[in-house]
């Protein structure tokens, strides 16, 4: 590298993306300004203790948890949804946004109006939000790195590429841990069962959205937004080894595809390096003998998929109803309420319902997600 890397503002810190940023910073001695959470956890007060210098925010603490930080942190401990921005409006940091959910989206638009670098995992803000998030990036002057593996694949082989030379973008999916199974098969599947996913180790809500294939459909929204390219333009194949993280096809026929371990560590330390590279964890990637495979994805089995393209080709509020159904329709389906099939029918009766919505402000997308989420809830029978 040819200096140092900026100070990075972890959010999420407690969770998988966090933590796995909190270590390749380490590993690069890349200093920490602040972490963040939801809940004033152990393991928030330990990652706290590990980095005394940074800020430290808890955004939604019990009256305990609140009591026990402000002793043990003091000036530096910040509570509320605010405290998230807070940190990530520090003057020349790096925010790197591993928060889950639509709770992420206030944080992703402060940073880039700040002007800060936006290392960007939480996919939320630019389904929700995509023409509020870029805008902010336009008007702040900010670098937006994605982090999503498919995401900075992309990012990655569009470098020194100019737009109009991009025939498509194809982003690839694991299929998750069903791929094969037709309906009647997945009717009966279980949480613990979607939880345990083939190839990638990552939140609960992440988890279960790539066993529905939701979680494509988020990567293909964000995609649009990100690109700059139309629906049609983009398409998902499955590939079970999770090897060929994402492709360009460029308009002379040519691909190129982006390869690597499924391993969150090297694009969350892309963003961090970009446009530099430096050495990573991982032992030389082997070829020989590895078989890599690809087949379209199947929507009759898994229609959310479909359901997410449609909710993108409507655009204004209809992407962030669709987000907020899912959180709905997963946490349900965690808790044991809905089957693994209801949750593609909550998300299209919550998308029919919800009526269509321009989206201009942070306002209007903060209606949107309340609304579609009592819409679900309404669907769920109330009952969360
Ligand atoms: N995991 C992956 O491999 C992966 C890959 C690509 C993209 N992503 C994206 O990255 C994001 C994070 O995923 P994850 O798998 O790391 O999730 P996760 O393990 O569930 O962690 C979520 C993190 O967000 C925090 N959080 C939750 N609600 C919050 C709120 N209201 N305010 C502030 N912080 C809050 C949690 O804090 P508490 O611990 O206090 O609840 C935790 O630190 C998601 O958008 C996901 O789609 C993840």
């Amino acid at each position: 590298m040819s200096g140092p890397i900026a100070p990075l503002v972890v959010l999420g810190a407690t969770g998988s993306i966090g933590g796995q940023a909190l270590e390749v910073a380490e590993r690069l001695g890349i200093e920490v300004a602040g972490v963040a959470a939801r809940r004033g956890s152990e393991e928030l007060a330990t990652i706290a203790a590990e980095h005394p210098q940074a800020l430290v925010a808890v955004a939604a603490p019990t009256g305990d948890e609140q009591e026990v930080f402000a002793d043990r942190f003091g000036g530096r401990v910040r509570f509320g949804p605010e405290s998230l921005v807070e940190l990530s409006t520090q003057a020349g940091v790096t925010v790197l946004n591993g928060v889950v959910g639509a709770a992420g989206l206030p944080a992703t638009l402060a940073a880039l109006e700040a002007g800060n670098r936006l290392a960007l995992a939480n996919k939320e803000s630019l389904v929700m939000a995509g023409p509020i998030v870029m805008a902010a990036r336009q008007r702040g002057g900010a670098e937006l790195i994605p982090v999503d593996s498919e995401h900075s694949a992309l990012y990655q082989c569009l470098v020194g590429e100019p737009h109009r030379s991009v025939r498509r973008l194809v982003l690839t999916a694991s299929g998750g841990p069903f791929w094969g199974r037709d309906r009647r098969e997945l009717e009966a599947i279980t949480p613990e069962e979607a939880l345990a996913h083939p190839t990638w180790s990552m939140g609960p809500r992440i988890t279960i959205d790539s066993a529905t294939l939701v979680n494509k459909g988020l990567e293909v929204i964000e995609a649009h937004h990100l690109f700059g390219l139309p629906y049609e333009r983009i398409e998902v194949v499955v590939h079970p080894q999770s090897i060929v993280h994402s492709l360009v096809e460029f308009v002379d026929g040519s691909l190129k595809a982006h390869l690597g371990e499924p391993d969150m560590r090297i694009p969350i330390q892309y963003a961090l390096t970009h446009p530099e590279r430096a050495p990573g964890p991982l032992e030389p990637f082997v070829l020989a003998g590895r078989r890599l495979t690809f087949s379209a994805p199947d929507l009759a089995a898994f229609p959310s998929l479909e359901l997410a393209f449609e909710a993108g080709r409507l655009g204004g509020s209809a992407p962030a109803v669709f987000n907020a159904a899912d959180e709905v329709a997963v946490r349900a389906f965690l808790e044991g309420r809905l089957g693994f099939l209801g949750m593609a029918s909550i998300l299209e009766e919550t998308v029919a319902a919800v009526a269509w919505a321009e989206i201009r402000t942070l306002a209007d997308v903060l209606e949107a997600d309340r609304e579609a989420r009592a819409v679900a809830r309404g669907l769920l029978g109330g009952s969360c």
